[in-house]
């Protein structure tokens, strides 16, 4: 049997072509769930999967598998993949490199001629981001029975499009029903997303689970009044006390150190005119810490802090826990197994915990799961310029053919 290996020149050139889609000014893509762009992504992808002799098949969430047959059709298949959604100002390898590093992995084995045990799919879930309709990873909870299908499309984005609409619009609302079959193992290959490897000076990052996330909608609401004529005591400024809300909530993740993290990252202000004093503004709270307590407490602030601002600034509002998606440890056997990849091809490595959320982390629910992260310059994403080194990511592939191979070698 020939060893196969990845070609790394086709994975950089697919992840090129890849990134003209929806391609932003300063090297970027803008490829929001559900938009042409997502669907031309999806189309190109596709291409490709038949291209290398896949079958493809669409599921009602929009969920795109493309599968390399197996000796055994009965055995459950090895998933590999990620997302090609991204965010406003998203860079192009995160989701994207996970994509097509398993995309890589098919056409390795083809070029190798290995015929394995178990089928091996690649997978692009649906709305990984969540930016345009929240929750993240959607896509993946919803085939793994932690959302509701009827809820992920009836999900909205801020001009009242459902998910299924947009779905509809680009032509992937499948018919294949959410989460049919058991999978045998699950891998990930990402960029890591933030400093770590890179300081380390380490290619791979063998990831040992993912922290939790915890996403608030807020809303506070005073009186719309003239900005002129109004005295600044009978003021009720919904602004002026979101203003000191976020600060508070700055305050929470420092009152964590060194691992919480607190971000305002959507801010609506109504009625949004220059010379009426808000009367609204909504805005979106994301919290995140790898200890479940430490969330817990982050969390009662959050709600405590907001009572008192409502009460100082004489305002009333809501404050609603949209989604909770607690911290997830990796299972040690497919762990291993990506040290042990890591190892053979002397890829300098070192155990991680994710700080972003990823698909798989509902897919760990389901499965045996691991993740392969490598590095990105400066620590950089969910930003134009976020980047990676070729060699890293064609490393970062290799790794995740070495697992996929052993995985689905087994009959049991
Ligand atoms: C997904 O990108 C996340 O928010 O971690
Ligand atoms: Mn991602
Ligand atoms: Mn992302």
């Amino acid at each position: 049997m020939k060893k196969p290996s990845v070609n790394g020149e086709r994975l950089i050139e697919s992840l090129e072509t890849m990134a003209r889609i929806g391609a932003t000014e300063k090297g970027g893509v803008c490829r929001l769930a559900g938009t042409t762009e997502d669907g031309d992504a999806r189309n190109l992808f596709v291409d490709w999967a038949k291209k290398a002799n896949c079958d493809v098949a669409v599921d009602q969430v929009g969920n795109l598998f493309c599968q390399r047959r197996g000796r055994h059709p009965e055995l459950s298949p090895v998933i590999l993949g990620s997302h090609l959604d991204s965010q406003p100002t998203g860079g192009k390898y995160d989701g994207a490199f996970g994509v097509l590093a398993a995309l890589e992995v098919i056409r390795a084995l083809n070029d190798s001629n290995i015929e394995t045990d178990r089928p091996i799919e690649a997978v692009s879930w649906t709305n990984e981001e969540g930016s345009r309709f929240p929750p993240a990873m959607m896509g993946s909870a919803v085939f793994t029975g932690a959302l509701k299908l009827s809820d992920a499309l009836s999900a909205k984005d801020l001009d009242g499009c459902t998910l299924q609409q947009s779905l509809d619009q680009i032509g992937y609302a499948g018919s294949m029903p959410c989460g049919n079959k058991p999978a045998h193992a699950y891998f990930e290959a990402h960029i890591e997303q933030g400093p770590i490897l890179e300081a380390e000076s380490k290619i791979i990052g063998v990831v040992e689970g993912i922290q939790g996330i915890r996403w608030f909608d807020c809303t506070l609401v005073g009186e719309e009044a003239h900005a002129g004529p109004t005295p600044m005591p009978a003021r009720r400024d919904a602004l002026s006390g979101a203003a000191h809300l976020v600060q508070q909530i700055e305050a929470i993740a420092n009152d964590h150190e060194p691992n919480g993290r607190t971000t305002v990252g959507q801010f609506q202000v109504f009625p949004n005119s220059r010379n009426v004093i808000p009367g609204r503004v909504c805005f979106t709270v994301d919290m995140r810490h790898p200890d479940p307590n430490s969330l817990v407490s982050m969390k009662d602030s959050l709600q405590a802090q907001f009572k008192l601002t409502c009460e100082k600034t004489k305002l009333e509002g809501k404050l609603e826990e949209i989604w909770y998606s607690p911290p997830t440890h990796f299972e040690q056997t497919c762990i291993e197994d990506v040290e042990h990849a890591a190892l053979l091809h002397q890829y300098s490595n070192m155990r991680i915990i994710s700080g972003a959320g990823h698909d798989a982390k509902y897919m760990a629910e389901v499965c045996p799961t691991a993740m392969i992260f490598i590095p990105c310059k400066d620590g950089l994403s969910h930003n134009e310029l976020e980047d990676a080194a070729d060699d890293h990511l064609i490393a970062g592939a290799q790794v995740l053919l070495e697992v996929a191979l052993t995985k689905a070698m087994e009959t049991e």
